[in-house]
Parts: C-alpha cells; sequence; structure tokens
C-alpha cells in the first residue's frame, strides 16, 4: 500500500469513552502497514501540554480559552502534525477544532465567526479526513464522570453544558457528513469496539 498520511480525530463529550478505543484504532491502522502518531489536544507539544494544564485547571474568560486552544493547536500542527502527515504517517488526535466549536462555541457561546476566522489563520486547509464522535446521552457522560477520576474544570460542568455540547457536536456532524462518523457510545463496549473496527477499516480501505 502507498503511504499517504491520514489525520483522524476522536471527539465526544468527556465520559463518552473515546479514548479507550485508541489502541485497538492504532492496532488496526498499524496493520495496514502505516506508522500511527497518536497525540491529543489540547496538547501534543511540551509548550502545549504546559497550556493545557492551565486551561483544564484555571477558570477564565471563555475567549481567552479559545485563544489559548489555537495557540496550543498552532504549535501542535507546527511540531507534530504536519511533519507527521508530510512523512505519510497517520495522525491520530483525541480531540481537535471540533472540540473548540462544541465546547467554547456551542456549550460557552464565544461567537462561532470568532473561531472561523482562528481556525482559518492557524489551520489553513488542513482538516481532519475523519472524525469519529463517540454519542452519549447527557446522563450517561454525567454518570459516567461521577464514577471517575478527580475532575476536570470541564468535567465539573452541569447538565445543562452538557446538553449544548452534545447539540453542538451533532450539529457539526450534521454540516461536515462526509467527514463525521457518529459512534453510539451508549452500547455494550464489545459492541461499540465492533462498530468502531468496521469504521475505521473501510476508511482505510479508501486510502
Ligand atoms: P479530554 O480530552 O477529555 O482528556 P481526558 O480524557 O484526559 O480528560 O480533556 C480535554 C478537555 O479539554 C475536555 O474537557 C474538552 C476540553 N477542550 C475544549 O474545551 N476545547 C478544545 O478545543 C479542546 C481540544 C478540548
Amino acid at each position: 500500500m502507498t503511504k499517504i498520511g491520514k489525520f483522524i480525530t476522536l471527539e465526544g463529550m468527556d465520559g463518552a469513552g473515546k479514548s479507550t478505543h485508541i489502541p485497538d484504532i492504532v492496532r488496526l491502522i498499524e496493520a495496514k502497514g502505516q506508522t500511527v502518531v497518536c497525540t491529543r489536544e489540547p496538547g501534543g507539544t511540551p509548550l502545549a501540554e504546559e497550556l493545557r494544564e492551565i486551561l483544564l485547571h484555571q477558570s477564565m474568560h471563555a475567549e481567552t480559552e479559545t485563544l489559548l486552544m489555537f495557540a496550543a493547536r498552532r504549535e501542535h500542527i507546527e511540531q507534530v502534525i504536519s511533519p507527521a502527515i508530510a512523512r505519510g504517517d497517520c495522525v491520530l488526535s483525541d480531540r481537535f477544532t471540533d472540540a473548540t466549536y462544541a465546547y467554547q462555541s456551542g456549550a460557552k457561546a464565544v461567537c462561532v465567526e470568532k473561531i472561523h476566522v482562528l481556525e482559518n489563520w492557524v489551520q489553513g486547509e488542513l482538516q481532519p479526513d475523519m472524525t469519529l464522535l463517540f454519542d452519549v446521552p447527557v446522563e450517561v457522560s454525567i454518570a459516567r464522570l461521577a464514577s471517575a477520576r478527580v475532575p476536570d474544570k470541564f468535567e465539573r460542568e452541569g447538565a445543562d453544558f452538557f446538553a449544548k455540547l452534545r447539540n453542538a457536536y451533532l450539529n457539526r456532524a450534521r454540516e461536515n457528513p462526509t467527514r463525521f462518523r457518529i459512534i453510539d457510545a451508549n452500547q455494550a463496549l464489545d459492541v461499540v469496539k465492533q462498530d468502531v473496527k468496521v469504521i475505521v477499516e473501510e476508511f482505510l480501505s479508501t486510502i
């Protein structure tokens, strides 16, 4: 198979379980002979990881949060994502710009036009080739978070915030139907894993 750099992102509300599936997705891609670069946002470089600490634990204006997300993203693209794609590797990122549309615009009401401007500035033409959206009902997300580790700033938000978030993610998926695959993450783990496998293998068969 010819190596063509691809960019896959994972999205969903906190508690949707997306991170659980990363090892399986990596194995599926590697089985096709591609090298996988696993990364995450906010983060992915030493500086962006420092910004992540600030973003996840300090309270700030939603626009400050948006600007810092894109500052971290600029660094991440420059140092990690673009070089990997240029080498022909497959980049798998746990969250990317759809999270900014969902969290900062959808749930925190930052003007969407401002996010468009930052997106164009920071990313240029760069967009994920495929985005897996792990979707769960709001009450499931909240219940899973309640039984998990110490929550970060975002994970402490209430049901109203999560309802807006889910809505915003589903709208992003509706607006970008060729890029998004919605996964019903409110099923038994084995069933979700099988759904992920089918979707990833189908995507890989096209590259
Ligand atoms: P998350 O991806 O859930 O990591 P973990 O599984 O380790 O908790 O945490 C990142 C948080 O950052 C998540 O709550 C969503 C938030 N976030 C935004 O608000 N905007 C963004 O643009 C990004 C990338 C993340």
